[in-house]
This record gives C-alpha cells, structure tokens and sequence, in this order.
C-alpha cells in the first residue's frame, strides 16, 4: 500500500491553536503509513540540507531548520505580505518586495532537497497551502515522477489580484506540474478555471511568455470540515461546562455574541465591532441584556500590516466599550489570546450567536466547530459571511456582507430575537452539513482522486 507523505509550513503541535490546517491533517495520518514533511520552527545560521525525523505523539514527522534570512523572505515576505494579501484581495496591504521571491524559491528548494532522499517511488505527495505552491516542481526538477496533489487552503484570488504578484506566471507554472488541485470552494474553482482558460501566450518586457498547460492537471472543490462529533462530545464534556458554568457567573442571563479569530485583518474584525455598535446604538432595549466576546490570539506579528489591525481593534474596541459602559455593566470583552478546544466548545455551546463575518476566507473552521457545538435542544445562531467558503455549504446561516456593518448588525437582531423553532429547524440544516463536509471524509476525498484506491485501501 503506498505511504502518504504530507508536506506544510508549520508541522503538527508547532501551530497556534486557532490554526485550522493542524487539527485538519493529524487525523490522516492517524490511521496510514507515511510520515508529515515541514519546517521545524527552529532558525539557524546556515541552511540545513537534511531533514531530522522524529516522533511527535504517534505521528512521524520530518523537518528542515531554515535560516533566519530564508525564513523571513519566504514566510513574512513573500508567503504573507504578498501571497496572503493578495490571495485575500487585498492588494492595499500587499508590500511588493520582489526579492522575496528568491528567499520563498530558495526555501521550496531546500524542502524539495531534503525531502527526496525520504521517498519512495509509490509514496503519494500532498502539499498543503500558498507557502509551497513551488514544491511539485522543484521535486520534478530532482526526479519525482509520484503522484503529487496540492490544496489551498485561502481563497484562490480574482486574475487581476494574481497579476499584482511578481512571478505570477512562473507560480502559475508551478501549479501546472500537479496533478491534482483542490480548493475549498466551487468560488475559488471558477477563478483558476477562468485565469486558465484566459491566460494566452504574451510579452512582458522584453520577455516571451508562453501560455501555461493546464490539462495534465485535475481541478476540484474539496470543501474541508471539522470532526463535527467529537466537538459535540467536547462541548457536553466537564471542561466545557466548567467553561459554561464560569461564563454564566459572570455574564448572568445576558445573551452571549461569540467571536473567535486570528487577528488578522482578513478576518473583519472591525467591521464586526462596528456592527454590534450600531446594534446597541439601534436597540437599547438590548444594552445589559447582550455581551460580544472577541477571541482574537495574535497571528504573524512582526508584520506591520498585523500590528495596525491590532490597533485599529483596540481603538474601536475602547470606543465602543467608553460609549456605552456602565460602572457595573460592559458590552464587550477582547481576548487576545488562544485557548484549547474543550474551554472554546464551551464557549461556542453558552453562545447565543456565533458571528463569523470574514471580509474573505477559504474555508472558516469555526463556522463548523460553532454549528457542531450546539446543544440540539436549544441552539445558537451561526452569522456568517458570504465572502467565507463555508457559505456555499451553510445555507442555513444568517448570511451577511461583512462590509456592510447596517446589515451584519440587522442579522444580529435577527439572531437575537430568532424563536426557538426556527433555531431548531436552521441547527439541524447546518449540523447535517458539517456532518456530510467533515474532515475524515475530505481527506479521503482528496487522496482517492489523487491516487484512485489510496482512499479505501487506508480505511481498512
Ligand atoms: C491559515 C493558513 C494556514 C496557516 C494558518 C495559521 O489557516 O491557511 O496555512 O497555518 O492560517 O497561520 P500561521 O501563519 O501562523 O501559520
């Protein structure tokens, strides 16, 4: 049976909690041979040409050091102050540094160097996300002829955002050299299909540019999930109703508005606080009756373009709370830091409304976790953005244009004043839904159009 063998930037128990990719991937290799390929989180002097393997809880994991000067081109450079932004359409808080390109190229080599001794002909390859969109090739470039499959992880952008990004075209070409592409969404499909088809030969500079051949490359949607049943376990276990139990000393009867979050700008995090403001601003009836939670741990904060997020935030943040505050009343708390799964079931499950408003997401993992973590007896209501992959599998959410702050705020009334029936018949709607996209089956999805068999072959 042939070994499956996945390659991504950060390795299992290395990621922040609220990183979805981890939790996503531990599971496949939980029950196959093969082993997890990544950067060991450690930066050193001089570039590191093999792998260390070890064992981390169970799974075999192999990784490369980088260096300090590698790292910061190919991971706060170009990965995410150009990939990232633009990828998310927002090519305002891209910084075009082209020489990033280099670092990022020179760091895929170095994966693709250290990884190849660790092969075996048959082993199936899947590369996970925009830091590593180079690795087929650099791998074809020493030899590999196994299948090797790529999924994104963010959104795939608009054509006009992909031209913003120097080398677009050799990106483009390194794409070419999968043979399986997954997205999250039908969304992000139609995007790389229409740059696909568009694309033609042309000049730039005083370079030829030939079209790009796409047709040895499989494209499809593999909308990712959560483990649906196990977060509902976790939501009904005692540290979860530990969690619940604190909560409610603290917020009394008030109805709870949870967000949970990377600070990330991505994510509309200000946009969110402004539409609850013009909620309390529309309904005083609801002041001391509701409470908004912001659960925001800090994400990639040596980029400026993050520190300014986490100021804007906290601005708006103390607007709100100096507007509308009483000395024994507060509308708003803001977490700035991570907690595990059990205490954030609990939180999902005490939550009236799950407000998940990303200005544009891949997928939205939280979306997933909040749906499964309801009590089926009494459940919240999910607010979701439309510009989140998840819209296209949750039709039962509440959904919102994240921008538009009068409407998120109106959805939030909604939410509030939602009769327990029609919360109900929405919950079941979107439960079935997490339960249908869950993550076993995802993985399984991707893998056995990958390698046709790999998929049954690993379940046994
Ligand atoms: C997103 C990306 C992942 C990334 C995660 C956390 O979910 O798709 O690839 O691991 O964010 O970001 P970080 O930069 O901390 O790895």
């Amino acid at each position: 049976m042939s070994r499956i063998v996945i390659v991504s930037n950060r390795t299992p128990g290395k990621g922040p909690a609220a990183g979805g990719l981890a939790v996503a991937l531990r599971k496949v290799l939980g029950n196959r041979e093969g082993f997890w390929f990544g950067w060991s989180g450690k930066l050193t002097e001089q570039p590191q040409a093999e792998a260390r393997i070890e064992d981390i809880d169970g799974l075999t994991v192999a990784q490369v050091d980088l260096t300090r000067e590698d790292h910061h081109a190919y991971y706060a450079g170009f990965s995410n102050s150009i990939l990232w932004p633009s990828f998310h359409l927002r090519l305002d808080l891209a910084t075009i540094e082209s020489y990033w390109y280099e670092g990022y190229r020179r760091v895929n080599a170095q994966f693709a160097k250290a990884l190849m001794p660790l092969l075996r002909p048959d082993d199936i390859i899947w590369v996970h996300d925009y830091h590593l969109i180079p690795l087929a090739s650099e791998l074809r470039n020493l030899g590999a002829r196994n299948r090797i499959g790529f999924y994104l992880h963010i959104p795939f952008p608009t054509a006009d955002a992909l031209y913003a990004i120097p080398h677009h075209a050799e990106l483009m070409r390194d794409v070419s050299r999968y043979d399986l592409v997954g997205f999250q969404a039908q969304r992000d499909v139609a995007a790389f299909t229409d740059f696909a088809q568009h694309q033609a030969p042309s000049t730039f500079g005083a370079r030829a540019i030939e079209a790009i051949d796409f047709s040895r490359t499989d494209v499809a949607a593999f909308p990712i999930g959560s483990d649906p049943e196990a977060f509902s376990r976790l939501a009904a276990s005692p540290a979860a109703k530990k969690m619940i139990h604190r909560m409610r000393r603290s917020l009394g009867d008030q109805a709870l508005i949870l967000g949970v979050d990377r600070l990330d700008y991505s994510k509309g995090l200000p946009q969110r606080v402004e539409a609850y403001e013009k909620l309390l601003a529309n309904n005083p009836r609801l002041r001391r009756n509701v409470h908004l939670l912001q659960v925001a741990p800090p994400s990639r904060d040596t980029i400026k373009e993050y520190q300014e997020t986490s100021d804007t935030l906290d601005a708006i943040c103390g607007r709100v709370m100096g507007h509308f505050s009483e000395p024994d009343w507060s509308p708003l708390t803001y977490v700035k830091r991570a907690y595990g799964q059990p205490s954030l079931a609990g939180l999902y499950r005490m939550a009236r409304v799950g407000l998940v408003t990303p200005l544009r997401d891949g997928m939205n993992l939280v979306a997933h976790e909040y749906v499964a973590s309801q009590d089926p007896a009494d459940p919240g209501v999910l607010v979701l953005s439309r510009f989140a992959g998840a819209a296209e599998i949750f039709p039962e959410a509440l959904l919102v244009n994240p921008f538009d702050t009068d409407e998120t705020s109106e959805a939030l009334r909604m939410a509030l004043d939602m009769p327990l029936e029609e919360r109900k018949e929405r919950w079941q709607g979107l439960m079935a839904a997490a339960r249908t996209h869950n993550v076993d089956d995802w993985a399984l999805r991707f893998l056995d159009r990958l390698a046709p068999g790999t998929a049954d072959a690993g379940s046994h």
